[in-house]
């Protein structure tokens, strides 16, 4: 349990300006290939309706030469705020793909100088642009200049221990234009390993006017406060901690608004819920969303008394039929238990 300090209730109290979009939560959903698609952000909203979200990374490339609108950049009118996150090295097509986003109804445009994925980074993408610095700056003041929305920046602290450059790389970005700058708190060769370095966090914060945004190890409202008293940040952004658990980013908003923690789910609410998704990735993609919804469905069983079983056949379903019954079955044995485990099979 953790106190919500008088001085950091007030630092977080006012709406935060990313230019002249006003957010009313300084808790953003990270944009998460492969997970942060139009149903999972919906789960997520449910629960954190003020917060900030963002589409899986899209390529520009790829939308300069296929010309077609993916699924990936889909987005609910409904939903807002709501940024399209574009990775690429080509200032150009970077240009002409974020105005494709606005057309869509992006509020910001997020650009990737974070993913270490190495087919991204080989052609120039990603975090690579750390090592690139005039190119990404290039490519923020392009952007920029086709858009009337905010541009925004996701970036890590530097692409290896000996190439830790991100006061440097984040004073550029802000010179460049970029309204708001999040900061994943590893290196590229960290990739996702070891803990994020959140007192780099807060060299950056320092050392820039633009918000500056916490990412890195964001699991609870305890790591979530911290990280804001540590850093000094404008906000934190939770990515991993949201794999099956869409409740994080309202609880610690929720938190943070009030002082107070709000009840966690309980093992049969998380399993209804994810019931509720798989349901929603069948109806919006069909066998797509059913292969998709396996690794989902691993997730939300994880950390439950007695539920490998349920788990391995989990991810395993061929229909949402299949999931449905499986689900159902140890719901319905979470509740006639109290809520205490999913012993067995049926
Ligand atoms: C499965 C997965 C997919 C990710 N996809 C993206 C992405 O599309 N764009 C992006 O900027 N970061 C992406 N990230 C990085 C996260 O947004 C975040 O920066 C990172 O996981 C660190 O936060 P954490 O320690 O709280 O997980 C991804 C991470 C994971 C684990």
């Amino acid at each position: 349990m953790v106190v919500l300090s008088p001085e950091l209730q007030h630092r977080l109290r006012s709406p935060l300006y990313i230019g002249t979009v006003a957010l009313h939560s300084r808790v953003l959903q990270s944009p998460l290939s492969g997970v942060t698609d139009l149903v999972f952000r919906r789960l997520v909203r449910r629960y954190a309706p003020d917060s900030m979200m963002y589409t899986e990374m899209v390529s520009a490339s790829e939308l300069h030469h296929v010309r077609k609108l993916p699924k990936l950049m889909e987005v609910d009118p409904q939903e807002r705020p709501i940024s399209i996150q574009l990775f690429d090295c080509r200032p150009d097509f970077l240009a002409e793909a974020a105005r494709m986003a606005v057309a869509e109804g992006a509020d910001t445009v997020d650009i990737n100088m974070g993913c270490p994925v190495n087919k991204i980074t080989k052609n120039g993408g990603g975090s690579s642009l750390l090592r690139q610095p005039a190119i990404a700056e290039e490519i923020v003041r392009s952007v920029v200049a086709a858009v009337e929305v905010p541009v925004t920046v996701k970036t890590r602290i530097g692409w290896s221990d000996g190439e830790i450059n991100a006061v440097e790389f984040g004073r550029r970005m802000e010179d460049a234009g970029a309204q708001m700058l999040t900061l994943h708190g590893r290196t590229r060769e960290q990739g996702y390993n070891g803990a994020a370095r959140w007192e780099w966090i807060g060299r950056v914060k320092a050392a820039l006017s633009i918000p500056v945004i916490a990412n890195g190890d964001i699991f609870s409202v305890e790591s979530a406060v911290r990280c804001l008293e540590e850093t000094g940040a404008d906000g934190v952004m939770c990515s991993r901690g949201t794999l099956g658990y869409p409740f994080l980013v309202g609880e610690i908003d929720h938190f943070l608004k009030t002082g107070e923690y709000r009840q966690p789910p309980t093992p049969a609410e998380r399993l209804l819920c994810a019931r509720e998704h798989l349901q929603m990735l069948w109806e919006y993609k069909g066998d797509r969303g059913i292969r998709q919804a396996r690794k989902h469905m691993t997730w939300y069983t994880k950390g439950f008394e007695g539920a490998a079983e349920l788990r391995s056949r989990l991810c395993q379903i061929e229909s949402a039929d299949e999931g449905y019954r499986l689900l159902d079955g140890a719901i319905a044995q979470l509740q006639a238990t109290g809520d205490r485990a999913v012993v067995a099979l049926a």
